[in-house]
């Protein structure tokens, strides 16, 4: 494991990473009842909000000015090479969706990679003061205390957390093949935020999470949640999730094998994927 040097002002990058999120949880959470600006990006409501511009810029101006050769790559802006193999990967509003509609479940993520893979992660809920963080091989923690993905070994006693994407027919997959296991489970959510649900899952809040296309700054910092946390996530062709990948299932071992062997049996389109 690399050891991670200490920030321009002397902070660790965990120390940084929280302060930025936190700071920015609290713009969120400032502006949550007010207007906002509501542009469309490319894909089906697909949106940002002036917020999530705001809260970006404060993130990148803390993290800029403690580790200026470090690289950025941020939802809402341009990327930035940095002179350093070390990338914070940002998402200032990870639910953006509910956030405008004013459903208070979304949060702030970000993780530190290099080119191989994720070395710390951070996501905040502002509205329950909750953070998770993972450091590689340090465990996973909410407000600083320990957790675990859930021991859960059935589908059927199972809560199934999805979201749909912004691409019409690959969220449809994502029912369908939870629609062909219902209603042997105990629950399904769909979460709207990508981030906030891979964090359930390392906490052992959902059991299993599903979601059919992503981008690094959603998932980045729940891969490294999930894993540190004892579970995994998983491509849905069955290889490990990288932050490069689009089409994610997180959950414990036991129960990654059997909803691919359920979900085979059911024959749906998604079958043809794992
Ligand atoms: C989105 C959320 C949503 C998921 C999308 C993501 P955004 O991020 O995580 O739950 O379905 O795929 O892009 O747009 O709110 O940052
Ligand atoms: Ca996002
Ligand atoms: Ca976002």
């Amino acid at each position: 494991m690399i050891s991670l040097p200490l920030s321009r002002s002397g902070k660790t990058v965990l120390e940084v990473a929280c302060h930025a999120a936190e700071e920015a949880g609290e713009l969120l959470l400032q502006r949550l009842s007010g207007e906002k600006h509501i542009e469309y990006k490319a894909g089906r409501a697909n949106i940002v909000t002036d917020v999530d511009l705001l809260a970006e810029k404060h993130i990148i101006d803390i993290l800029r000015r403690e580790y200026p050769s470090f690289g950025i790559l941020s939802e809402e802006s341009e990327a930035i090479i940095g002179d350093s193999p070390l990338t914070w990967i940002i998402d200032p509003i990870d639910g953006t969706n509910n956030y405008a509609f004013g459903i208070p479940f979304f949060c702030v993520t970000l993780a530190l990679a290099d080119a191989e893979c994720v070395l710390l992660g951070v996501t905040y809920d502002p509205v329950r003061k909750e953070l998770f963080h993972a450091e590689q091989g340090k465990g996973t923690f909410r407000n600083n205390n320990p957790v675990s993905v859930s021991q859960r070994q059935t589908v059927k006693a199972s809560i199934i957390g999805c979201d749909m994407g912004y691409d019409p027919d690959k969220g449809k997959r994502v029912l369908d093949a939870i629609m062909s296991l219902w209603p042997n489970m105990h629950g399904i959510r769909l979460m709207g935020s990508a981030a906030l649900g891979l964090a359930y899952v390392a906490c052992g809040r959902l059991d299993l999470y599903l979601q059919p296309c992503l981008f690094p700054w959603d998932i980045a910092s729940g891969i490294l949640l999930v894993r540190e946390a004892g579970g995994n996530v998983l491509d849905w062709d069955g290889t490990p999730a990288s932050p490069q990948t689009q089409r994610v299932i997180a959950g414990n071992n036991i129960l990654h094998n059997e909803f691919r062997r359920l979900i085979g049996k059911a024959g749906t389109p998604l079958a043809s994927f794992l």
